[in-house]
């Protein structure tokens, strides 16, 4: 088992050190940056109709829901095609509205989640075309699908989901740009600008990676706290999302995700001196906005945590502890955003001594109801 864990202690901690290869192999031979141009063979035969489409409904559970409403983002500002982004469970019993030329997008891992499965099998029916943004090779979700494209992370073990969603990230994007650029909707010099800052992923992540030890620190200092909140705006909102998830995954402590603005309709009634309070605060448009709520917080006595762009001068001024990441356009900075979330979920679970690859309760992949 310790050859499998190629050196590290977990799974998950293996896994998440895989990215900067898992992003840079789903990257590889698809995307090039100096032409500039897009490959992918499964979306390249339906892009007239994915251009063309009324609008796109993502299905998707977990972590992969999440993947799926930053494409949501991605894809209406490169795309300017109206996206929905559904629980793959509340979308197959609500008798949604499904039209011919809807182009439905399925996110998964596993390719095996049956209430993502079903979802598609009946919007397919209703002659929607099928898409599978899907890791494992040759899963029912793949094969239920039209066409689509892999995530080529490799097998993924830890029971919460790492560089699945990284590489999940890395194939909307890149759907979406191939699109918006086919369509016209996204200018040439955005769509260059755009490839190369993907290209550029991998290598960021690896610096990312390097704050490991600090982030181990702030497991440590962190790990008794009852509750946490996560908060962002815009494109890392559901990096948010996503943040909670891992904790709550890993560490069964409470937490909760939430659009940073959103937090004074209600979860600003638990901000107190013992809630830490982490925001999701690379520079992108929303960056002044995201300090204000920064400062809601701190004036209510909450420890911030801020993961942060490298230079950022104003947020050290405000936060308890900040992890910095490397400057990257607002549209791929997930990627980066979402790793030091990662790796403080992974510190907290095992500073409480936590089976962190096989959390209690959890499947994963929840092939039935
Ligand atoms: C389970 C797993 C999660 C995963 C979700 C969706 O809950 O524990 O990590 O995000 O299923 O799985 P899928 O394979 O469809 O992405």
């Amino acid at each position: 088992a310790a050859i499998e864990k190629g050196g590290y202690e977990h799974f998950m901690l293996k896994e998440i050190f895989e990215q900067p290869n898992t992003i840079y192999d789903c990257l590889r031979g698809r995307l090039d940056a100096n032409v500039p141009n897009i490959v992918m063979s499964g979306i390249d035969k339906y892009a007239q109709q994915i251009m063309n489409a009324p609008r796109i409904i993502i299905v998707a559970c977990g972590t992969s829901w999440h993947a799926g409403l930053i494409a949501e983002y991605i894809i209406e500002e490169t795309c300017r095609i109206p996206v929905e982004v559904e629980y793959a469970s509340e979308f197959r019993y609500r008798n949604p509205v499904v039209n011919k030329g809807d182009v439905i997008i399925a996110v998964s891992q596993s390719g095996e989640t049956a209430d993502t499965l079903v979802a598609i099998e009946n919007a397919k029916e209703k002659g929607a075309i099928i898409l599978g943004i899907v890791n494992v090779v040759g899963s029912s979700i793949a094969r239920v699908s039209h066409a689509g494209a892999y995530t080529h992370a490799g097998p993924e073990i830890g029971v919460a989901s790492t560089k699945a969603f990284t590489a999940q990230l890395a194939v909307l994007t890149m759907v979406a740009l191939k699109i918006g650029h086919a369509k016209g909707s996204l200018s040439i010099e955005r769509f260059q600008a755009l490839c190369k800052e993907l290209a550029d992923i991998p290598e960021k992540v690896e610096l990312v990676l390097q704050q490991n030890e600090a982030i181990k620190a702030l497991a440590k200092k962190y790990k008794d706290a009852r509750d946490f909140l996560y908060l962002g705006r815009g494109y890392n909102f559901p990096v948010a999302l996503e943040g909670a998830l891992k904790l709550k995954e890993i560490t069964y402590i409470h937490a909760e995700g939430y659009a940073a603005a959103e937090m004074k309709h209600g979860p600003i009634a638990l901000v107190d001196e013992n809630l830490p309070v982490v925001f999701v605060a690379t520079k992108d448009a929303y960056h002044e906005k995201i300090v204000s709520n920064m400062q809601e917080i701190k004036a209510r006595k909450g420890k911030i945590i801020a993961i942060i762009t490298e230079g950022d001068a104003v947020i050290p001024t405000l936060a308890d502890d900040v992890i910095a990441v490397p400057a990257a356009d607002e549209i791929v900075a997930p990627m980066l955003s979402v790793i030091p979330l990662q790796l403080l979920a992974y510190y907290i679970g095992i500073a409480k001594d936590l089976d962190v690859d096989k959390p209690r309760n959890l499947a994963k992949s929840v092939t039935v109801e």
